[in-house]
């Protein structure tokens, strides 16, 4: 029953599917990579197995009020003890390539001044040997939000300069021993999330708070987001340097950054509210990629932060010209923005030192452009892949891009049956819009080689725990087991269609 309950939603998906994608030849190009991601935290648990320290997020997970539903990722999907399941998984949907990240902690618990974990080496060669054993390419993040508790206790994580030196000594190790096999990094995953959430908004770890955001008491300065963020921009140029220099010819690979791209339409034509849009990306994305592509932060943050934005040194604009290879951009959703600074207007919540902008949500005033879903901050409007691939396409010189994350996040008690939690047409849905406007943009010649989808797996999301679920796989929280659901097959066959079209 199972099995005739797939199939015949799984051809009902199609159909939808071929009618949307009628054309003859594939858009995306002959050696495009088609994977799914997923990151240490949220996939690997055995969080204090084999010698593993602990991580920020172990320790920030297991304060009580944290997470929603009071979860962790001690066990998360149990990745690290069924990553071969989970190859075997990603071989029968017929990806080529395959998105994760390395735990810091698992692999120097301790950061430089302790020891190499062999374990955890073994470990993500037997991960990488497996993928390479079935054709799939491994895309590897060094760092996706996890760092050794070690460190934040030794540095106040990202807040000191010294860490730069931290993350180069793990870049080093992870080239030596991995790079072999390891044809594409990404040295960090999220920066601009990353500060906001662990240093302004404070629900991520370390949990700093700054101006009236979020509950938490610490008070800290405002600067302390920007402070946080040169140092990350530093550390990537640091590994970017050492893979340049030491690793690079013989390797042979590419190293880039992703960044948390979200795509800011104008709430109306004029032009004060076309420039909030603008604004609105440099403070998000072109905040990172500005100084490592351009050597310099974007000039909407000068004006707005003059001297709050620590200047880079001269040596520090030195070390900016390694740049990167290519821009990771995680796509999921886009906002209107309205102006602040020449007109009124009700300005996020919290908001302290002023950005000059509102970011409201897709439907407002009879305009809209995005259907609300699960996730606050999730409206589904496919032509934001378009806009936000030409908008760094056309901002950087047309640099080679990867799309490292799209997905659609759903809460189990959103479905009308328990046998519905396999059925997901809304995902189907959302993936063939976004991978449609995806394809527009390539036919206008962005030069983006790549695709991954969030995710392969239910997995552990964040502040929301387990309560939202991103899979094309069910998981069982209880036994682990994975699924299937409607989405696993759906991408199978995109992925087969497009390989008869090219
Ligand atoms: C981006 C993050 O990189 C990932 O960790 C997260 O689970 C997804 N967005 C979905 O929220």
């Amino acid at each position: 029953f199972v099995l005739f309950f797939l199939f015949s939603n799984f051809m009902g998906s199609c159909a939808f599917v071929s009618l949307e994608h009628n054309i003859t030849s594939s858009s995306f190009p002959l050696n495009f990579l088609f994977g799914t991601a997923s990151s240490s935290y949220q996939f690997e648990g055995a969080f204090s197995s084999d010698g593993k320290g602990l991580s920020n997020w172990d320790v920030f997970t297991h304060k009580p009020g944290t997470i929603i539903d009071g979860t962790n990722g001690d066990v998360a999907v149990d990745h690290y003890h069924r990553y071969k399941e989970d190859v075997d998984l990603m071989e029968y949907i017929g990806v080529n390539s395959y998105r994760f990240s390395l735990s810091w902690a698992r692999i120097l618990p301790k950061g430089r001044f302790g020891h190499l974990n062999r374990a955890g080496i073994d470990y993500y060669n037997r991960l990488i040997d497996a993928l390479l054993n079935r054709g799939i390419e491994p895309f590897v993040t060094i760092t996706h939000y996890d760092i050794p508790q070690a460190l934040e206790d030794r540095y106040g994580g990202w807040l000191s300069p010294k860490i730069q030196e931290e993350f180069r000594y793990y870049a080093d190790i992870c080239f030596k021993y991995f790079g072999d096999r390891v044809k594409h990094w990404v040295t960090f995953n999220e920066p601009n999330v990353a500060v906001i959430c662990g240093y302004r908004t404070g629900v991520y770890p370390p949990s700093h708070c700054s101006g009236s955001f979020g509950n938490c008491s610490y008070g800290d300065s405002e600067r302390e987001p920007f402070i946080a963020a040169s140092n990350l921009i530093l550390s990537h140029v640091s590994a970017v340097d050492v893979y340049r220099n030491k690793y690079q010819k013989n390797q042979g690979g590419k190293i880039g950054i992703v960044m948390n791209a979200v795509w800011y339409e104008p709430f109306s034509n004029s032009s004060e509210d076309k420039l909030a849009a603008e604004r609105a990306q440099s403070f998000n994305m072109n905040w990172f990629l500005d100084p490592i592509i351009l050597g310099k932060y974007p000039k909407e943050m000068h004006d707005i932060l003059g001297p709050d934005l620590l200047p880079f040194s001269k040596y520090d604009l030195e070390k900016l010209k390694s740049g990167l290879d290519f821009v990771g951009i995680n796509h999921y959703t886009s906002y209107y923005v309205k102006d602040c600074i020449f007109s009124t207007c009700e300005q996020g919540k919290g908001s302290s030192k002023t950005e000059g902008f509102a970011l409201t949500s897709p439907q407002m005033n009879g305009l809209n452009i995005g259907e609300p879903t699960a996730l606050a901050w999730l409206y589904v409007h496919p032509q934001g892949m378009e806009k936000i691939v030409t908008y760094i396409k056309d901002r950087y010189n047309n640099i080679p891009m990867f799309i490292t994350e799209n997905g659609f996040g759903m809460t189990e008690n959103s479905y009308p049956t328990s046998k519905d939690v396999l059925n997901d047409v809304k995902r189907v849905e959302y993936l063939s819009g976004y991978l449609d406007s995806l394809a527009t943009a390539i036919r206008k010649g962005a030069d983006v080689r790549g695709y991954f989808l969030w995710s392969l797996l239910d997995n552990f999301e964040w502040n929301h725990g387990y309560s939202i679920r991103f899979g094309l796989h069910h998981v069982d929280f209880e036994t682990l087991n994975r699924t299937p659901r409607v989405s696993a097959f759906w991408y199978k066959n995109f992925i087969v269609e497009h390989k008869a079209r090219t």
